[in-house]
């Protein structure tokens, strides 16, 4: 007698109404899932339509499509005799909810809305959906007429059900569902609920992919069974990478894992399970047989299938029950180097641009945006050597060759044909930082330029003093604030304007069609306090590294060294950071963390604080004299969040045009998506400031007596 059952989970590169793309790569996991000899399949969240639709979920063509397209999978011949879980929205009584649709053989068996909706951080779930309450209820729904004429069905069950087979249960549980205290995995698995289905659309955050491990092999390891976490993989099209890392676990161990920085379209892992592992695991406690005796079932949706071969076993698949795995974790500096040159890949290929550009200025920042592309080169070289031939069409499409037989071989050679930096100096710049660059780009291969922009800041100078008969002067030559800031402006500004035009000419200059994506490098601690110019080089199409913190980039930037052996990224660690936008003189260096005013350690504890801890003025304060109060003075602490908070409000309406960055950090000042906030602030917020002075007098005191 077979107990051995082989379960699929398919990790997908889905994108928002790309409902053609996402039905193929839907249908070529479930070819792989059946030549792997699985009898169950499950796909990552929201898959037909792709997770990432956003206010398109408003819209009736998504759900219509969504049908449209479920119909050719049920009725192709890679979904039969195999049972489905797929994601797509559904209609139910004029309420639009996040499902999933179980099927068998052309027969719906039970759509299944989601009961607790993503709605924090990045996500808005609830801005489309409706969240099912009626728990352990179903309802009849009543099926589109296309899907009737393929399923002779009229009505389906709609609710919060389970799939009974022949041979055990399946319960579903859809990703948020995992992290609400409640979760259904619990009450499920008293009810008799064998096996776990969680889809599920995460994306990356640095050092977070233990937690969602640890939530996974604890839900199976109190309650026994076997869980399958499926995760889109991608860009989807948004700013933010879902890092795939889909699962399967039983009873506390994992025995398979997907990749989670990869350029794979479709991954399917499979596993096979003894399913009476998990009955006994459960048998073996008394105190679990007691609460399961007593608790509520949940309506089961029946299906005439065993997931189990009853027979001999076939000769094509030597059936043995999967062994548990060591899971991959990645150190954070790793997780910088893969993460953001998988999400630049998938832009790229579905921008459908030439290349990148990027200007390269030899301090940390850019030199991280490059080493991201240098590593997205990596990949591209490493899976073409794999022969992942969607990645070989993809780079052949991106070199402007579609029809040759191109095969990216070596990182630098592909990252000459794709990437190109410019270093643009003027009478500010030191031979340092125009050498690191030069050197930098020279090492990763990338299409170099090095050009001087003095002439076009004296001719806008001339242009000025021709219209107001004035001339600005810089600070150290007796200048005002205003002129420093100005003539500072300007030199940064002009750099964007060339970096637009060398990114639209320059593959038409070295005779090749498309043009480029500009490449932004501005990171989360200098947008937080305003530290760029509007519309300099800050703004750019896509910033990869917008959501990571000055200190996390360097461990990056060292961990590159080792990596792929390069000295010379020392010297940019060694180098203090720098602007170069004054000149320098005998007694005057123009350094980063002197001009903001504040370290960027201390920037980084504002910015966790701000939008992690949730802290206003006021509790920023009480709780940095709690932590930094054995060190400082509450007076010196009170000017410290005084003047980030002046910086902060006075400039956050620069948050308003930031570029569009991976999102990777939970503390991004991004205003479009993820902190949203006033951009016009008082800026002396005289009622906060006042207490925190107030109390620091009051804090002082008490210490003195
Ligand atoms: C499903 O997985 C997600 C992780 O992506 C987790 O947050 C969620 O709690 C899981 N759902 C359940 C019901 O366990
Ligand atoms: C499921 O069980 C029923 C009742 O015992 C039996 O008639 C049917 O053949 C079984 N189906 C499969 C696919 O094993």
């Amino acid at each position: 007698m077979g107990h051995l059952i082989t379960l699929a989970v398919a990790q997908l590169d889905q994108w928002a109404l790309d409902f053609e793309g996402n039905f193929e790569r839907i249908l070529e996991s479930l070819k792989i899932a059946k030549e792997k000899g699985a009898t169950f399949r499950v796909g990552p969240e929201l898959e037909i339509c792709g997770y990432g639709c956003n206010d398109h979920f408003l819209e009736s063509d998504t759900y219509l499509h969504s049908w449209e397209i479920l119909a050719k999978i049920m009725k192709s011949d890679e979904a039969q005799n195999i049972l489905v879980d797929i994601g797509m929205p559904v209609v139910h009584k004029d309420v639009k909810y996040n499902c999933r649709v179980f099927f068998y053989n052309k027969k719906i068996l039970l759509i299944r809305p989601k009961l607790h909706l993503a709605n924090d951080g990045n996500y808005r779930e609830a801005r489309w959906f409706t969240p099912w309450t009626k728990y352990r209820t179903l309802e009849e729904h009543y099926l589109p007429r296309m899907i009737r004429e393929i399923t002779e069905q009229t009505t389906v069950p709609f609710g919060d059900g389970v799939i009974a087979t022949n041979d055990t249960v399946i319960g579903t549980e859809l990703c948020e569902e995992l992290f609400t205290p409640n979760s259904p995995h619990i009450s499920m698995s008293l009810d008799g609920v064998e096996i776990f289905t969680n889809s599920s659309c995460s994306h990356h955050e640095l050092r977070k992919l233990n937690k969602r491990l640890d939530l996974i092999k604890g839900a199976t390891q109190k309650c026994g069974g076997v869980y399958l976490y499926a995760n889109q993989q991608g860009c989807d099209g948004e700013r933010l990478y879902y890092d795939g890392s889909s699962l399967i676990a039983i009873n506390g161990d994992v025995i398979a894992q997907g990749s989670q920085f990869s350029l794979n379209d479709v991954e399917v892992i499979t596993s096979t399970i003894d399913i009476e592992d998990v009955r006994s695991y459960r048998g073996g406690s008394h105190s679990r047989c007691v609460q399961a005796a007593n608790s509520p079932s949940y309506p089961r949706c029946y299906v005439d299938f065993c997931l189990s071969s009853d027979g001999p076993i076939t000769s094509y698949y030597n059936l043995k029950p999967n062994k548990p795995i060591e899971v991959n974790i990645h150190s954070a500096e790793e997780e910088i180097s893969l993460g953001p040159a998988c999400w630049l890949w998938d832009y790229l290929r579905r921008s459908k641009s030439g290349g990148f550009f990027l200007p390269l200025s030899g301090g940390i920042d850019s030199c991280s945006t490059a080493l991201i592309v240098y590593s997205m080169c990596n990949l591209v070289v490493e899976a073409a050597k794999n022969n992942n031939l969607q990645v070989i069409k993809d780079a052949r499409t991106i070199i402007g060759e579609p029809d040759s037989d191109y095969i990216p071989t070596d990182p630098r050679e592909f990252s000459n044909r794709i990437f190109h930096t410019c270093y643009m100096r003027t009478e500010n710049s030191g031979e340092e930082t125009r050498t690191r660059a030069k050197d930098l780009a020279d090492k990763i291969g990338s299409y170099h330029l090095d050009v001087c922009i003095d002439t076009i800041v004296s001719a806008f100078l001339s242009l000025f003093l021709m219209i107001t008969g004035k001339t600005p002067k810089f600070k150290v030559f007796g200048g005002s604030f205003t002129e420093n800031q100005a003539l500072q402006n300007i030199q940064a500004r002009i750099r964007m304007v060339l970096a637009y035009m060398l990114a639209q000419l320059l593959l038409w200059c070295r005779g090749k069609p498309g043009s480029l994506l500009v490449l932004g490098s501005s990171n989360v601690d200098e947008c937080l306090r305003g530290y760029l110019t509007k519309y300099d080089c800050s703004s750019a199409d896509i910033n990869p590294i917008g959501g990571i913190s000055k200190k996390d980039l360097r461990g990056f930037i060292k961990f590159m060294e080792k990596r792929y052996n390069m000295p010379l990224l020392n010297s940019f660690l060694d180098a203090p950071p720098t602007a170069e936008l004054e000149p320098i003189t005998e007694n005057h260096i123009q350094k980063d963390e002197v001009d903001m005013g504040m370290t960027y350690d201390e920037l980084s504890t504002f910015g966790r604080k701000r939008k992690i801890e949730k802290c206003g003025p006021y509790s920023m304060f009480t709780k940095l004299v709690q932590e930094m109060g054995d060190r400082l003075k509450p007076t010196e602490i009170a000017a410290k969040v005084k003047r980030f908070f002046f910086y902060y409000s006075i400039n956050r309406h620069k948050q308003t045009v930031i570029t569009p960055a991976l999102h990777c950090e939970s503390y991004s000042p991004d205003d479009n998506r993820f902190d949203l906030r006033p951009f016009l602030y008082n800026s002396r917020w005289t009622w906060q400031f006042r207490k925190i002075d107030e109390t620091a007098a009051l804090i002082e005191k008490q210490k003195e007596e």
